[in-house]
C-alpha cells in the first residue's frame, strides 16, 4: 500500500528511536541515566492533581474545541503578568505545544513552501513541517559562535519566494540560545520586510539563566498581527503527560484556520485542561525556584562534561539542554555501544544523537544533545559515564 512521499522523507525521532535498546538493557538489570529526553524529574505541582480531584461533574464531556474557558482565562492572566494582553479569542488550547505547531504549519504552508529556522533545532520540526507539505530552510549555527543567528545578512540569505515563516525556539532547544530584545527586533524587522509569519516557540520561556531577561515576541506590538506564540505546560510545570499547550495569536485568520482543525479533532482532554488551569494560576515564586534548580543542574553537567578531553561545548544560557561535540565520528555507534556493551558498576547513560536536529545533510554526526532534567548528582554521574564510556569505546 502507498505511503505518501512526504512521510517517507521523515525518519524516526532520534530522541526516542534508541528506546528499545534501553528497555532491553534495563531488563537485563542495567541502570540507565536517561539524558535523551526533555522529561524532568521535578514533581508536577500538586495543584494540578487537586484541581482534577475537585472536578465533580458526573460526565466527562467534550470541552469546546478552542479549549476550556477556565484555562484560557488562566493563560490570559499568566501573560498579563508579563505585560502581554491576550483574550480568550486569541488563545487556542491544543494537545501540547506539538499539536499547536502541527496546526500552525498545516495552516500556513502549501506544498513546497519554506520555513526558516536556525539549526540545530528541536528535531520534531522535521515532522511538523514535512507532514504539512513544507520544507525547512536551515540557518546553520555553531557552539563556537554561541549559536547566534540574529544577523540580517544570514537570515535574509535564506529567504526565497517560497518562504512563509521564520520559526524561533527561544530559549533554544537544543542550543540553549536566548534571544535578546534587540535580536527579536531585528528578526521582526526582517519578517515585516519579507511578509513572514514569526513562529515563536517559547515553551521554555522562564528558563533563562545568568540574569538573562525573559523575552517574548508577544512583547513586540509592531508585529502582533504576524506573531504566533507556542506555549505548553510540559516543561514549565513538569507536566509532559498532561498534553496541554496552546497557540496564541492576535491574527484572526490563523485563529480561524486553527479552529477548523481543532473542530476536526473535537477537543483536548477535559480533565487535563482543568489541571493545567491551576498550573497557570500558580504563585510566581514557583518559576524562580525551578529556574534555580535547572541552573544548578546546568552548571553541574557542564563542569563534568568539560572533563572530557576533546569535547566542544558551550554553556547554555537557557532551556534545559546542552549540545556537545565529541571527539569521535559517529555518536549513534557510540550510543549503541553504551546501551549494549558498556557498563560501569551496572550503570550506563543515554543521550540524543544530534544529526536529527539538523536539516543540512552530514551535520551533527559527532554531536549529542543532553537534557539536564535529572538531579545534579545524577547529571554528574551521567556525564561521568559518557567520559568513561568514551575512554573504553576509543580503546577497543
Ligand atoms: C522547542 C519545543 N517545542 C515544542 C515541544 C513540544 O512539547 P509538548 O508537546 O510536550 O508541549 C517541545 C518538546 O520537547 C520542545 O522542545
Amino acid at each position: 500500500m502507498n505511503i505518501s512521499k512526504k512521510m517517507n522523507k521523515i525518519g524516526q525521532s532520534p530522541i526516542r528511536k534508541f528506546n528499545p535498546f534501553a528497555i532491553k538493557a534495563e531488563k537485563e538489570g542495567k541502570k540507565i541515566y536517561r539524558l535523551n529526553i526533555g522529561q524532568p524529574d521535578i514533581e508536577t505541582p500538586s495543584c494540578f492533581m487537586d484541581a482534577v480531584n475537585n472536578f465533580h461533574e458526573k460526565v466527562i464531556a467534550y470541552s469546546e474545541s478552542g479549549g476550556e474557558t477556565v484555562l484560557q482565562d488562566a493563560i490570559s492572566n499568566y501573560f498579563k503578568a508579563y505585560g502581554m494582553s491576550y483574550t480568550r479569542d486569541d488563545i487556542m488550547i491544543t494537545n501540547g505545544g506539538s499539536e499547536a505547531l502541527s496546526m500552525v504549519f498545516t495552516s500556513i504552508l502549501d506544498p513546497g513552501d519554506e520555513v526558516i529556522i536556525a539549526e540545530p533545532f528541536y528535531t520534531n520540526y522535521h515532522t511538523f513541517v514535512t507532514a504539512a507539505g513544507g520544507n525547512i530552510v536551515p540557518i546553520t549555527t555553531k557552539a563556537e559562535d554561541g549559536y547566534d543567528y540574529a544577523d540580517a545578512e544570514l537570515i535574509e540569505s535564506a529567504v526565497t519566494g517560497k518562504t512563509r515563516a521564520i520559526a524561533c525556539i527561544n530559549p533554544g532547544n537544543p542550543t540553549g540560545r536566548v534571544l535578546t530584545k534587540q535580536d527579536m527586533e531585528l528578526i521582526a524587522e526582517i519578517a515585516v520586510k519579507h511578509d513572514l509569519w514569526i513562529i515563536a516557540d517559547e515553551v521554555y520561556r522562564e528558563f533563562a539563566y545568568d540574569g538573562n531577561e525573559i523575552t517574548s515576541f508577544g512583547m513586540l506590538s509592531n508585529v502582533a498581527d504576524r506573531v504566533i506564540i507556542i506555549d505548553s505546560v510540559s516543561k514549565r510545570f513538569s507536566a509532559c503527560g498532561a498534553r496541554v499547550g496552546c497557540l496564541i495569536s492576535k491574527n484572526k485568520d490563523i485563529m480561524e484556520c486553527a479552529l477548523k482543525i481543532a473542530q476536526g479533532r473535537l477537543c483536548c482532554p477535559t480533565l487535563d485542561q482543568i489541571g493545567a488551569a491551576a498550573l497557570y494560576n500558580i504563585d510566581r515564586s514557583y518559576y524562580a525556584d525551578v529556574k534555580k534548580e535547572y541552573e544548578g543542574r546546568r552548571d553541574a553537567v557542564y563542569e563534568e562534561l568539560m572533563k572530557i578531553p576533546g569535547i566542544v561545548c558551550r554553556k547554555p544560557g537557557g532551556s534545559f539542554y546542552i549540545m556537545a561535540k565529541l571527539p569521535i565520528d559517529d555518536v549513534e555507534d557510540f550510543l549503541m555501544y553504551l546501551l549494549t556493551e558498556f557498563e560501569d558498576n551496572g550503570e550506563t547513560v543515554m543521550f540524543s544523537p544530534a544529526e536529527g536536529f539538523y536539516a543540512t545533510e552530514g551535520l551533527g554526526k559527532n554531536e549529542i544533545r543532553i537534557a539536564y532534567v535529572l538531579k545534579q548528582d545524577d547529571m554528574r554521574r551521567g556525564a561521568q559515564l559518557i567520559r568513561l564510556g568514551l575512554e573504553k569505546y576509543k580503546a577497543r
